[in-house]
């Protein structure tokens, strides 16, 4: 693991080495830096095929200088979509528009990464501005059908929400493979770093936490068992990823149903030892919207205590999330050892070329050298005219 150095001691030749921009290798993958852009949903697929807007939205992070660029969570079966407009994978189909968008953004420069979900007892919703409830199932949405609702238990995620269906073994069976077989697409699509998204009250979320998973059999109960189902696809996805590259693992490190932080250290050390080389640390979500869609304001960094914790006491590398907005902020994380990477969400929508404007204020990239030179060769010469505010 990655040991923290201090900004002083990497300084070299005037040029501060901030480690915001040290690249970091994981398995047989370097990221350029450790900026890395936060999955984040655009409603905006058709059948769960990735549009132009998809590589318009992604494509721009991969020239403002990220060092890995998530997709959105990309459903791995139909059923597993929350709204009708969520990116897929389910089908082979679906492998050529993202095989153009990986291919572009690793030509920036960028990592490109894919995060992977199952929506669950979740599944069938609203898009958010179109209030996020529960759909109308009595006509078809945008035209297409709706699809089955499961979830561990017959439990449902609010109150007027479709009760799901409690999966049965062969559901488990079948749910896992169509992971595998989504792991499968996104590594010919030509994705380096594949996230399982284990958070925010999906599928994987559902079996972990007590609220949701009141099952009987060996996939309910104790800790061990609601771990089991989360445990098993990571082990099955890790097999059919290849080896030289990275797995990461996003968690709700606590949530409002009884998963606490000490349980996610314990299926930390378990998803360390099945190969996940970074715990993406989010929160929540079981049995509320989640805190980004909430108009309550977090604090800065609110959730970095827990990428912390998991780095410390599960000796694995940690992605921190959730308002990161200001340069050395980020670096700080970095500097203090409370996570090896910074995903950044909302700020990156507000100004998706951060990370160049982050080199610049962190003293590392004064020239611009670092952004495509199409844009850097100008903007070097417009930041020495005096008329910008540096
Ligand atoms: C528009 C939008 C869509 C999101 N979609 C996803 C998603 O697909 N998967 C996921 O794990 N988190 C998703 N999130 C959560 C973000 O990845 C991130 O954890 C959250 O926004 C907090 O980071 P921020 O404060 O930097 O925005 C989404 C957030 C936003 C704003």
């Amino acid at each position: 693991m990655s040991l923290p150095i201090t900004m002083a001691q990497a300084s070299t030749a005037g040029q501060t080495q901030a480690m915001l921009f040290q690249p970091l290798e994981i398995r047989g993958v370097q990221l350029r830096n450790r900026i890395v852009v936060s999955p984040m949903a655009q409603y905006s697929s058709i059948d769960g095929f990735l549009t132009d807007w998809h590589f318009a939205h992604f494509a721009k992070f991969a020239m403002g200088g990220a060092g890995s660029v998530f997709t959105e969570a990309t459903k791995i079966e139909r059923r597993g979509l929350g709204t009708v407009g969520d990116m897929g994978i389910w089908k082979d189909e679906h492998i050529a528009p993202l095989q153009r968008l990986a291919k572009f953004l690793k030509e920036q420069g960028a990592t490109p990464s894919i995060q992977l979900n199952h929506a669950g007892r979740k599944a069938g919703t609203y898009k958010p501005w179109d209030g996020f409830g529960a759909l109308d199932r009595s006509v078809p949405v945008e035209g297409q059908e709706h699809w089955e609702v499961i979830g561990p238990s017959a439990v449902e995620y609010l109150e007027g929400w479709p009760l799901p269906r409690e999966m049965s073994k062969q559901d488990i069976d079948e749910v896992q493979s169509n992971w595998v077989k989504a792991a499968m697409r996104a590594d010919q699509a030509g994705f380096e770093i594949l996230e399982i998204h284990g958070a925010h009250g999906y599928l994987i979320h559902e079996f972990l936490s007590p609220a949701s998973n009141k099952r009987a059999d060996r996939y309910g109960g104790s800790l061990g068992n609601r771990m089991r189902f989360a445990l098993e696809v990571t082990e099955a996805v890790r097999r059919v990823w290849p080896q030289h590259k990275p797995l990461f693992f996003r968690v709700s490190a606590v949530d409002e149903g009884g998963w606490t932080i000490d349980d996610t250290v314990i299926l930390a050390r378990e998803l360390k030892s099945l190969g996940v080389d970074v715990i993406d640390c989010s929160a929540s979500g079981i049995s509320i919207r989640s805190p980004t869609a909430s108009r309550i304001a977090p604090k800065l960094g609110f959730q970095v205590p827990y990428a912390e914790r998991v780095r410390k006491d599960a000796a694995v590398m940690t992605m921190a999330v959730g308002l990161i907005v200001h340069p050395r902020q980020a670096e700080e994380i970095l500097v203090k050892g409370q996570a090896d990477l910074v995903a950044i969400g909302r700020e990156l929508l507000y100004n998706p070329f951060w990370p160049a404007h982050a080199a610049r204020a962190l003293g590392h990239d004064k020239q611009y050298g670092d952004m495509p030179v199409q844009y850097g060769w100008w903007l070097d010469r417009r930041s020495k005219t005096g008329y910008t505010e540096e």
